[in-house]
């Protein structure tokens, strides 16, 4: 359990928060690069950690990311006019209401209400211009100090050209950490996805379906590293083996999971829309080759970890509002759950926690207390995890300047996938560990892309 005060630290994202301050210390994945695919087109709103802006592409191809709300009087500049390269004043976006315009910096390129001889245009910003990259597929931005800046993210999928990466995005009705805090969770993998061999997944998960399902009450080995933490769950299996599985948690928001053998490589973000919301992402990687068109065409369609979405949205077809499809005859028969996609059989628990936090808009998403939790020894990598979030959002309010867990790029680097191991059972955590890491060192690409 966390008291409610730890637990309303945890769940805050908001500007002014330690954990919002946290998060701004750090790359955010804000939109695929393909949401807004032609310089000069449409822009697209976001709301990350409490803030409303607009992703837009200039009439250069640059990304913009900006305060959703112009300076002047509060217009949307969503519905902003994306001018092209080759306008008088630039590539831009220009303010329906008056006209003001703006480029991807945030500086004021243009004010058509104002007296040409007027120099009011050089002293009016966007209420924020946040720098972006694009980095496999994904287009990623920076909120916070620019003075504390770190280097664009050498994640397992950012370090990859883009043809070997997959990225989705889907909007979560919860508040991040529930999200998080299911990633870390091992032991509700042999149970909640029971029905393992039924997803619609392909081979990589029917060749774990046999470790995962045999030993449903894993022991977790819990380390703390330089980019968060190395959890290991370790199955026992027929014959005196033992089946080991790890994930990375790296900090603010990922999670990197094991690798079985051949198979591609998958990892996770969950990025706070604001305290009630979360953006799930998803990264499918091979390294050792780019992707086929059979895979991409799978996971398109909403296979694997992805989810299939309403068109022109993030929201899942199978969601909150349609009680995520669940098929009850399925459930009594072949099912743990009677949902058909692994995505939303995790969002179908993590959306419908309680009791909720005071003040929360519950029809927005699920925030819970966790005050009167009963956590039990398999709960060991979410306390593990918590308990990390907290003392480096902490150490930061101490003093800002120090570097959290996570940020610098050879921390994130250690966090490749391990692969999945079938040892020994007496084979005990350290040694499995540095298996685990040697296999991975060995087939890990050039770092440093
Ligand atoms: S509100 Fe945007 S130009 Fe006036
Ligand atoms: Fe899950």
């Amino acid at each position: 359990m966390l008291s409610a005060e730890r637990n309303q630290t945890l769940t805050a994202s908001a500007q002014g928060t330690p954990m919002g301050a946290m998060y701004r210390r750090h790359w955010i994945p804000v939109a695929l690069s393909q949401e807004v695919p032609l310089a000069g087109g449409p822009p697209i709103r976001r709301r990350l950690l409490g803030e409303d802006l607009v992703l837009f592409r200039d009439g250069a191809g640059r990304p913009g990311l900006l305060s959703e709300w112009c300076p002047h009087r509060g217009a949307s500049l969503y519905f902003g006019r994306n001018e092209r390269a080759d306008s008088p004043t630039g590539p831009g976006l220009r303010c329906v209401y008056h006209g003001w315009k703006f480029d991807v910096d945030g500086s004021c390129l243009d004010m058509p209400n104002e007296p040409e001889e007027s120099t009011f245009r050089n002293r009016v910003r966007a209420r924020a211009a946040y720098p972006c990259r694009e980095l496999a597929g994904v287009i990623w931005a920076y909120l916070g100090d620019p003075r504390l800046r770190p280097d664009a993210p050498q994640l397992p999928w950012t370090i990859l050209p883009a043809e070997h990466v997959y990225a989705s995005v889907r909007l979560q009705l919860c508040n991040s950490i529930q999200a998080f805090e299911g990633a870390v969770d091992a032991s509700h993998v042999g149970i909640l996805h029971s029905d393992i061999g039924l997803w619609d997944a392909g081979d990589e998960f029917k060749r774990v379906r046999g470790g995962i399902a045999v030993d449903k009450a894993p022991r977790f080995y819990v380390e703390q590293t330089d980019f968060g933490l190395t959890i290991g769950a370790r199955r026992r299996m027929a014959g005196g083996q033992a089946y080991w599985r790890f994930t990375q948690v790296v900090l603010p928001w990922y999670v990197v999971l094991s690798q079985e053998p051949d198979a591609p490589g998958s990892g996770h973000a969950w990025v706070p829309v604001d305290e009630h919301r979360t953006y799930t992402w998803t990264f499918s990687f091979r390294a050792d080759r780019p992707l086929d068109g059979q895979e991409v065409a799978r996971w398109r369609a909403g296979g694997g970890l992805h989810a299939p979405l309403i068109p022109g949205t993030l929201t899942p077809t199978m969601n909150r509002d349609n009680d995520y499809l669940v098929n009850r005859d399925l459930q009594a028969s072949a099912s743990m759950t009677g949902i058909s996609n692994v995505g939303m059989q995790d969002a179908a628990v993590q959306e419908n926690m309680g009791p909720h936090m005071p003040g929360t808009l519950a029809a927005l998403g699920s925030r819970m207390d966790r005050s009167s939790e009963r956590l039990g020894s398999a709960d060991a990598g979410v306390v593990a995890t918590r308990r990390v979030l907290l003392a480096a959002a902490t150490a930061l309010e101490k003093d800002a300047t120090i570097r959290p867990p996570g940020v610098l790029v050879e921390d994130q680097r250690q966090a490749c996938p391990y692969p999945s191991m079938l040892v020994d059972e007496e084979t005990g955590w350290h040694e499995v560990r540095g298996l685990a890491q040697g296999e991975a060192a060995g087939s890990a690409p050039p770092a440093g892309r």
